[in-house]
Parts: structure tokens; C-alpha cells; sequence
């Protein structure tokens, strides 16, 4: 079995080994404006639940070229941007806006998405995703590398009726809309089973 050192591995083998290893992760379909108005719509793995109270969600952003990308960019200059969930049903769209687009590009306009206003931040969302967190931004974080990492506190729960409540509670069932994950390179998961086991009480050291 080979054990790897990350300090000695180029910056490629450690990115593979990260992503191939931390799966499947979920998908934060980041929507957000600039400045100037422009939208913008890009997915964003390195995606994850940090706390509920407050509510926090971190996205973690990377360079192109050295530039930091659109919705990092967007984030600096509005503080606002909108986490979409990432369903089965728009598994095409959601691909085609993670092109490598110059920031002219409007990703909705370009994978035929319908667009509205978060009513919560300046920042606009996919019309039609099954659930929407709306965020602004509490903390970036710099990585010391080529990442940041986005602190979003959800100021909006925007709900849609493929995404009902379970009864008594506040758990968002999204089973129906199947949300997505993704491995490594070009994969995807797509969700088909869940298991669910009851949590086993008590202190197994306690007696
Ligand atoms: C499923 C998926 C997940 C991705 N996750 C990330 C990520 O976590 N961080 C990142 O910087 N880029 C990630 N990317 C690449 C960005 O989506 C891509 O660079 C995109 O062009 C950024 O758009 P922007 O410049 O409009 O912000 C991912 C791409 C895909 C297809």
C-alpha cells in the first residue's frame, strides 16, 4: 500500500488525492453579481455545512490564471451570493456553466436558465431550483494557497414544493429531487438508495 506525502507531491497529485478521496461531495451551484450587474452561475465542490447557529455554509474558490474566479470576485464586491441546489434534472446545465467563461459571460443566459432576485442579498438565483440558500457574506477566509475559502450566512431558506417539509419538523426532504455529488475529474453521483438506521443511545463507556 503506498503512503503519500502531500509536501512532496506536485500540486496536481495532491488535488486528485483530495478529490478522489473526500467523495462524494455535495455541489454548491454558486449564483452571484457583479458590481457592474453582470450575473454569474458556477458549481463549486469544495462545498460544505459549517454551523447552524448562525447558519454558516464555505464554498472555497481557486484562481484562473492567477485572477481569482468570477464568483469569488463577485462575492468581494457585493458580499452576497446564492447557494442553489444542485438537482438531477439540471445535471447538463449545472455542467455547462462550469466552462472556463470570461467574466462577460452570463451562465444563465448561456445554459437557458431562468433567473430571479433573492429577496434577502443582492444577488440573483436559479428561478426554478428545487431549494435556495441566500447568503452574505460573514467571513473569507484566505487558504495560504490558491484557494479562499467563502464564509456564507444564510440569511433566506427559499423552499420549492419538490422540496416538502417531513412532517413535524424542519428536515427539507430532498430525496424527490435527488441531489447531486461529485468524485473526481468527470464523475458525478447520483443519488438512488438511502439507508436509514435509528442512532444508538446512551454512553457505551458510562454503564
Ligand atoms: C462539479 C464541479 C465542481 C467544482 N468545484 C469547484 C470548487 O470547489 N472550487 C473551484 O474553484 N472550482 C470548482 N469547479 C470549477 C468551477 O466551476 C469553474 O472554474 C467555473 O468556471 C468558475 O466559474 P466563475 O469564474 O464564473 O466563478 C468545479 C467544477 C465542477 C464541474
Amino acid at each position: 500500500m503506498p503512503i503519500f506525502d502531500p509536501s512532496v507531491l506536485p500540486a496536481r497529485a495532491r488535488y486528485q488525492l483530495l478529490t478522489s478521496l473526500v467523495v462524494p461531495r455535495p455541489i454548491a451551484w454558486v449564483s452571484s453579481r457583479s458590481a457592474a450587474g453582470q450575473p454569474n452561475l458556477a458549481p463549486f465542490s469544495y462545498f460544505a455545512a459549517l454551523s447552524a447557529t448562525p447558519l454558516l455554509v464555505g464554498v472555497s474558490i481557486g484562481h484562473r490564471r492567477g485572477v481569482p474566479k468570477d464568483t469569488l470576485r463577485n462575492v468581494r464586491e457585493t458580499g452576497a451570493f446564492c447557494v442553489n441546489l444542485a438537482a438531477e434534472a439540471r445535471l447538463s446545465a449545472l455542467n455547462e456553466t462550469s466552462g472556463e467563461f470570461p467574466p462577460g459571460v452570463d451562465e444563465f443566459a448561456l445554459a437557458g436558465l431562468p433567473l430571479a432576485e433573492a429577496g434577502s442579498v443582492a444577488a440573483p438565483y436559479v428561478a426554478d431550483a428545487p431549494a435556495v440558500l441566500e447568503c452574505r457574506l460573514f467571513r473569507e477566509v484566505d487558504l495560504a494557497g490558491d484557494n479562499a475559502l467563502v464564509i456564507g450566512e444564510v440569511l433566506a431558506v427559499r423552499l420549492s414544493d419538490a422540496v416538502p417539509l417531513v412532517p413535524g419538523t424542519h428536515f427539507a426532504d430532498t430525496r424527490g429531487v435527488r441531489p447531486l455529488g461529485r468524485l473526481w475529474g468527470d464523475l458525478y453521483a447520483l443519488l438512488r438508495e438511502t439507508a436509514s438506521l435509528p442512532r444508538p443511545t446512551g454512553d457505551p463507556a458510562g454503564g
